[in-house]
């Protein structure tokens, strides 16, 4: 299964940074395959980020969106806009949106279904936090989630799971350290049973389960190594079009 390396900008730069990091980074990628590469800038930087990709292995994804087509949710941004944006992937559930806007399982449910409806491909991010871990409640949890986000989806070959351990994910802080890979292979094989068990082993073997939570050049090879590893969303480390090269280039 060719590997996915996804890059998460969060709320960093404008559209001019944005913009400069890309064709830096087209440089870098000429001549390479190894991986299938994504990148999502925020809302403002998505129409010129998709011009500049144009012609590129990059594709375009967006961080997060809403449920309804459109309609009177000030702020906010829906999958049909995304799709109409040249959109292909879009994370849900990342939990900073589940911690700092409340996003529940039953919420994210929603939104995956109107991904689906207009042709997204979406990231559906699950991970337990620090005192779930010390609780012993990771699987649990997990469960929780992929159970409800996916309920009644039933196009799971476009949809893209990402385990990303709340307590390993940087926030900026260049110090946090990631689950170990083997402690990351454990629950990407729990997240594949569980796969298994919703739908069939055939289809479980097919989704690509990414890790995220403090990748970087350093740790990226040994994590990409993992089999049920089979890509990356990269936060901190892809904001430099350098480091997230090299990330890149470790998922052969
Ligand atoms: P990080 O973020 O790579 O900075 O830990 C990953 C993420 O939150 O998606």
């Amino acid at each position: 299964m060719k590997k996915l390396i996804a890059a998460n900008w969060k709320m960093n730069k404008t559209v001019d940074d944005a913009i400069s990091t890309i064709k830096e980074l087209k440089v870098l990628l000429k001549d390479h395959q190894e991986a299938d590469v994504l990148i999502c800038p925020p809302y403002t930087s998505l129409m010129a980020a998709g011009s500049e990709m144009k012609g590129s292995i990059i594709k375009l994804g967006a961080q997060n969106m809403h449920h309804e087509e459109s309609g009177a949710f000030t702020g906010e941004i829906s999958a049909l806009m995304l799709k109409n944006a040249s959109c292909e992937y879009v994370l849900i559930g990342h939990s900073e949106r589940r911690e700092f806007f409340n996003e529940d399982n039953e919420f994210l449910n929603k939104k995956m279904h109107a991904a689906l409806k207009h042709g997204l491909k979406p990231i559906l991010c699950i991970g337990e936090t620090l005192d779930q871990r010390q609780k012993n409640e990771t699987e649990d949890v997990l469960e929780t989630q992929l159970l409800a986000c996916l309920r009644d989806v039933t196009e799971i070959e476009k949809v893209t799971i990402a385990y990303e351990p709340v307590w390993a994910i940087s926030r900026g802080n260049t110090n946090t350290k990631p689950a170990t890979k083997n402690d990351a292979e454990a629950a990407h094989l729990f997240i594949r049973e569980i796969l298994k068990g919703i739908y069939d082993e055939a289809k479980a073997k097919k989704v690509r389960i990414l890790y995220g939570g403090s990748m970087k050049p350093e740790n990226a090879k040994e994590l990409l190594e993992m089999p049920n590893i089979n890509g990356g969303l990269v936060g901190n480390a892809s904001l430099s079009a350098k480091s997230f090269f090299e990330i890149i280039k470790s998922a052969r």
